[in-house]
């Protein structure tokens, strides 16, 4: 059976981005695959999260992944931190990771720019920690969303290089995956680009946002006067808002909205009204079952010492046959 692997970071609550990106596959290939889901609480640590914040920040990964469905029976869930054999591997790889590389990456640039006060050397080795999470469980599978795309193309590299420079074909290649064939990418509500936890207020619809939230930041999501010409194509912040509505509403909703907009007839508080109401709806049975999850204190640790132990035995297998392979011997 094929071994999938993913992870969300512990920044904050999820969004609709981190929901059709990433966490619906999760929920659908627990029961076809060997799945391990981690919370990334060692790449949030780029950030400085205070003690307080890590401990919050991890339990609400935690809470939601339970909440949108996956089964902790069938999937492994565990919190990165816990499984030490993720840094080691970390090591060994950044030996084989190279600085021109690292500084090319895109999500590099885009966080020098994010935070130029604190451009760190693990933000730089991002890309090699992610890639011994996947790699220490030989994963081949990886569900993200399309902003992840590279960093799977960097995982495939270390891996390759380490099979080459030991002569060992040991790392499978791993590959980003959906169910729908491409990666998705979730527009944000504020017309620009993708949807984001630090994009700005309003950007982000989250799973735990009550009904009443998302009316109110659907409603202000930008729009224009409308279209003029029938037939047109659509301008950047209202194509968002029909591909939010594809993923959200039924074919029919999109297909009438669609077709007034073609023959100039579209009103946008009607159509906000139906795509923040099919957002409610998409999101009920999670954001309902957040608040009780997050509850069960018990549970929550259950859940989480029994998936560090699962992740543990097959980490540690990995490692040993790296240590191996790499040539460390005991007296
Ligand atoms: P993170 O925490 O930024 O996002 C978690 C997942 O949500 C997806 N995602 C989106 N998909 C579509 N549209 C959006 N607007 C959107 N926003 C977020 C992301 O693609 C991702 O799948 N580096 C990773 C965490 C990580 C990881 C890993 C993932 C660490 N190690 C190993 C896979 C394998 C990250 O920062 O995701």
């Amino acid at each position: 059976m094929e071994t999938v692997l993913s992870g969300i970071r512990s920044t904050g609550k999820l969004h609709l981005g981190n929901y059709y990106g990433a966490v619906q596959n999760f929920v659908k290939m627990q029961h076809e695959y060997n799945c391990f889901f981690f919370i990334a609480d060692l790449h949030s640590l780029t950030t400085h999260p205070t003690p307080a914040n890590l401990h919050s920040n991890v339990k609400q990964v935690l809470v939601e992944y339970l909440a949108a469905g996956i089964d902790p029976e069938k999937a492994t869930i565990y919190v990165q931190s816990e499984v030490p054999e993720v840094a080691e591997l970390y090591l060994y790889l950044n030996m084989n990771a190279y600085l021109g590389e690292l500084e090319r990456g895109a999500s590099f640039k885009d966080k020098i720019r994010a935070q130029p006060e604190n451009v760190n050397a693990g933000l730089l080795t991002y890309p090699v920690l992610m890639a011994a999470d996947i790699l220490i469980h030989r994963a081949t599978k990886v569900p993200v969303g399309k902003d992840q795309e590279q960093h799977l193309e960097m995982a495939r590299t270390f891996g390759n290089r380490f099979n080459r420079l030991y002569q060992h074909e040991y790392f499978p290649e791993p590959y980003a995956f959906n169910f729908s064939e491409n990666l998705v990418k979730i527009p944000g509500l504020d017309g620009k680009g993708k949807m984001g936890k630090s994009e700005g207020e309003g950007n982000a619809v989250f799973l735990s946002d009550p009904p009443e939230a998302i009316r109110k930041k659907v409603m202000r999501a930008v729009t224009d006067s409308g279209p003029t010409e029938e037939n047109q194509p659509k301008p950047t912040e209202i194509q968002n808002l029909f591909d939010l509505m594809q993923v959200v509403s039924s074919a029919d909703t999109v297909a009438h909205f669609n077709n007034l907009y073609n023959k100039c007839q579209i009103r946008y508080g009607d159509f906000k009204k139906q795509l923040a109401e099919d957002m409610i709806v998409a999101t009920a049975p999670i954001r309902e079952r957040i608040e009780d999850i997050a509850k069960d204190e018990a549970y929550l640790r259950q859940v989480s010492r029994y998936g560090a132990v699962k992740a543990r035995e097959s980490a540690q297998k990995t490692i040993k046959e790296v240590r191996e392979i790499i040539g460390f011997k005991k007296f």
